[in-house]
């Protein structure tokens, strides 16, 4: 599978310029896209998803103009929206069957199995008959991935799915994406957490204010932060002037002090050591000194 992203550009009825003039490839794997609220993650997704027609450019997948073939895209498409909400009466198990009868697969004891495949694959199994609104916050997020999973599609799209998540739920779900990237198929994978990305995805791009700002490895992003992240021990006054003059990303107190952890393009007035920088770091380091000399 491959998506190409050629200029595209979407302005809401209301001038909004929710994505501007974003040109992207998508292959195999596991793609994350980042970006702060409002960056335009979710326009860009409902526009690969066809329910938004964009204003300019054009997307294609395998080649193909996505607009005019918009059922044969559908058919291979997987979609869990940002909002994403199920009839309460429903229980689990119910709720996967009436998704699949929409999906149009007709066949009872087909779709029986189906079912039955997709909450062994999220790990619903044991509470198929629970209603699904009485499944906790991470249960219901992955029978929203299991509806997006029905029928095999070669282009799963997830809209933040981890927002609201606790830790270990929000593990077990990268978990779950990221073993699904063992077939061929494209995964994107929106979010506004910096910490979904790093371990899963082999490429990425990061958005902001509908522009496509960075595109590619999320090591190539890191390597874009070394020889900027550094580490020092500060006394309490010093803390305070590091604080005006840096971006702490970390602060540990000390016997003495603070443990602090800082991105700057570079220090000179204090004792400070390097520090091995990771996606975390980078993405500060991008968004503070990076992209603000572009602009
Ligand atoms: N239906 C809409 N009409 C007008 N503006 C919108 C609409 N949906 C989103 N926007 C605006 O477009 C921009 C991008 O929004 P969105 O795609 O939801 O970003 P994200 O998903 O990254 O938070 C924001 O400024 C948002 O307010
Ligand atoms: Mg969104």
């Amino acid at each position: 599978m491959k998506i190409s992203i050629d200029h595209l550009t979407q302005i809401y009825r209301n001038g909004n310029k929710a994505i501007n003039d974003v040109s992207l490839e998508i292959e195999d794997g596991m793609f994350g896209l980042l970006g702060p609220n409002g960056a335009g993650k979710s326009t860009l997704m409902k526009i690969l998803v066809t329910l938004l027609k964009p204003t300019r450019g054009k997307v294609l997948i395998n080649g193909e103009d996505l607009q005019k073939n918009r059922r044969k895209v559908r058919a291979v498409l997987g979609y869990l929206p940002q909002d994403f909400r199920f009839f309460a009466k429903l229980r689990t198990w119910e709720f996967l069957e009436y998704s699949a009868r929409l999906a149009g697969m007709r066949n009872k004891a087909v779709r029986n199995d189906e079912v039955e495949r997709l909450l062994e694959e999220v790990g619903l199994f044991d509470v198929r008959d629970r209603k699904a609104n009485k499944l906790s916050g991470g249960m219901k997020r992955r029978l929203g991935i299991a509806q997006a999973l029905i029928g095999d599609p070669k282009i799963v799209i997830v809209d933040e799915p981890t927002t609201g998540l606790d830790p270990d739920e929000r593990i077990r779900f990268r978990n779950l994406l990221s073993k699904m990237t063992e077939k061929e198929m494209i995964i994107i994978l929106s979010t506004h957490i910096v910490g979904d990305i790093s371990s899963s995805c082999n490429n990425m791009a990061l958005l902001d204010q509908g522009k496509l700002v960075f595109n590619g490895s999320p090591d190539a992003l890191v390597e874009q932060a070394r020889g900027h992240v550094f580490k020092m021990n500060l006394s309490n006054l010093e803390f305070e002037s590091v604080k005006e003059k840096f971006n702490v990303i970390s602060t540990i107190p000390s016997v003495d002090g603070w443990d602090v952890q800082v991105v700057a393009d570079e220090i000179k007035d204090y004792p400070a050591i390097e520090v091995e920088p990771n996606l975390e770091h980078a993405y500060v380091y991008f968004v503070e000194y990076v992209l603000n000399k572009q602009m």
